[in-house]
């Protein structure tokens, strides 16, 4: 397959088209925001390692009946992907309070949910990604009832797929942020990443944090967790 020219930049990515139009491909860059772009910096050798534990991921989870974007991995920080349009919605599931939860109900960071919780917000960083009920979301026509209903379905299985799974590198999951697609023949499929950047891990034992809270709270170290979460996961 062969690579084209750009067709958007976004913070952490870069997607190129290719000579079919199903597909592109999309390339990590080590660049890391937070706070919807206001805070700026470089987290060396993010962009690999998200390529890689993202499509670790994918395949773990395809394998599991969650349909998702992932093609084929071509380089250490280039992947092969459908192409889909993105729904513009951010899907949260949390298993344990923390950042804006904690803070939007009061929880103490650390306290365990008594069941997985899912919200919304609208992708826009101008308006600082406001959460978003299903009924906005129908009434600004940004999915349709029977999306929402799958989109949730494939959250949650998500969710106990991938708790499950990363319990066995002593990874506590903490929440994370999806975004879903649509193909061109109208599937919906999980698209965009899985990584230390849209993810809250935590060491199940010390809660150390294997994630970019490290970059967003100043913590330092940042690299070194990213590292480790390659190390545990994929195992170098
Ligand atoms: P929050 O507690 O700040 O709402 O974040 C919930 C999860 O979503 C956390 O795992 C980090 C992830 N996240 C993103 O992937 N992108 C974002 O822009 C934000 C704010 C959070």
């Amino acid at each position: 397959m062969e690579k084209l020219e750009q067709l958007y930049e976004g913070k952490a990515k870069k997607v190129y088209a290719t000579n079919d139009p199903d597909f592109v491909i999309v390339d990590y860059k080590d660049d890391a925001t937070a706070f919807n772009g206001e805070k700026k910096g470089t987290i060396v050798g993010k962009g690999v390692i998200n390529n890689r534990l993202t499509n670790h991921f994918m395949k773990m989870l395809e394998e599991n009946g969650i349909p998702t974007h992932f093609v084929k991995e071509i380089s250490d920080r280039e992947t092969v992907v459908k192409k889909v349009k993105i729904i513009m919605l951010e899907v949260i599931v949390r298993n344990i309070a923390a950042g804006s939860f904690s803070k939007r109900f009061g929880v103490k960071e650390g306290v365990i949910l008594k069941q997985p919780s899912i919200e919304f917000s609208l992708k826009n960083d101008d308006l600082g990604d406001p959460l978003i009920n299903t009924s906005h979301v129908l009434a600004l026509g940004l999915a349709s009832a029977e999306d929402i209903a799958k989109i949730k379905e494939y959250a949650f299985k998500v969710n106990a797929l991938l708790k499950n799974y990363l319990l066995k590198f002593d990874i506590e999951l903490v929440d994370f942020k999806l975004e879903f697609g649509k193909t061109s023949d109208g599937k919906i499929v999980l698209a965009d990443e899985i990584s230390p950047d849209t993810c809250r891990f935590w060491d199940v034992h010390t809660h150390e944090k294997l994630d970019k809270d490290r970059f967003r709270r100043n913590l330092g170290g940042e690299e070194h967790a990213y590292q480790e979460m390659l190390k545990r996961v994929i195992g170098d």
